[in-house]
């Protein structure tokens, strides 16, 4: 049994847009009575802008400084389901601020699968602009590389509902809690 001070208690949900970090977040801190925070709405709410607004008006400097305001004031508190915006893990500074009390889980969702949940709504923003399949699978590759360095735990979303992912990540964070691995 580790010192419960060394326990992480926040759960940070990384993975592409679409992967499903909100409804899977919100649900699951429903489980834990966790805070839930998305950092895509906390950087909305902050701003007053839609994230494509945001690009449109500042550019992508300006979403990276807010989104990097936004983590810095999230990663000091406690007990939260922290969703992340698709794009943020990969950026050092983020990933450490969050990783000193963060629990990495990373969502995946095959890409014909991703390509479908996103095309269904207008009003998000990839980083990369709107893909095809095949660019939409390089991009899946090349930042699930990234996310699989820093997950504890990996649930594929392809085919199992928000309910059942949720319980999956609370039974496995639970686990953790009490050995400490
Ligand atoms: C992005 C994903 C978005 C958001 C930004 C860029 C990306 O977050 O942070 O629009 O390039 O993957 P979600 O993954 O929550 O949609």
């Amino acid at each position: 049994m580790t010192n419960n001070n060394e326990v992480k208690n926040n759960i940070v949900l990384i993975g592409f847009m679409g992967s499903g970090k909100t409804v899977v977040g919100r649900t699951l801190a429903g489980l834990l009575d966790y805070a839930f925070v998305d950092t895509d709405e906390q950087i909305r709410q902050v701003t007053g802008l839609t994230l494509p607004q945001l690009f449109r008006k500042h550019g992508e400097i300006r979403f990276r400084s807010e989104e990097e305001l936004v983590v810095k004031k999230i990663a000091v508190k406690q007990k939260q389901v922290i969703a992340t915006g698709g794009s943020l893990t990969p950026v050092a500074t983020n990933f450490d601020l969050l990783r000193s009390n963060g629990w990495f889980v990373l969502l995946s969702a095959d890409p014909q699968t991703i390509l479908s949940r996103i095309s269904r709504k207008n009003d998000r923003l990839l980083l990369c602009g709107k893909p095809d399949l095949s660019s939409l699978e390089k991009m899946v590759q090349e930042r699930e590389t990234l996310y699989k360095q820093t997950a504890n735990f990996i649930v594929d979303t392809t085919k199992i509902g928000v309910e059942d992912a949720a319980k999956a990540i609370a039974q496995r964070y639970c686990a953790y809690v009490e050995t400490g691995v």
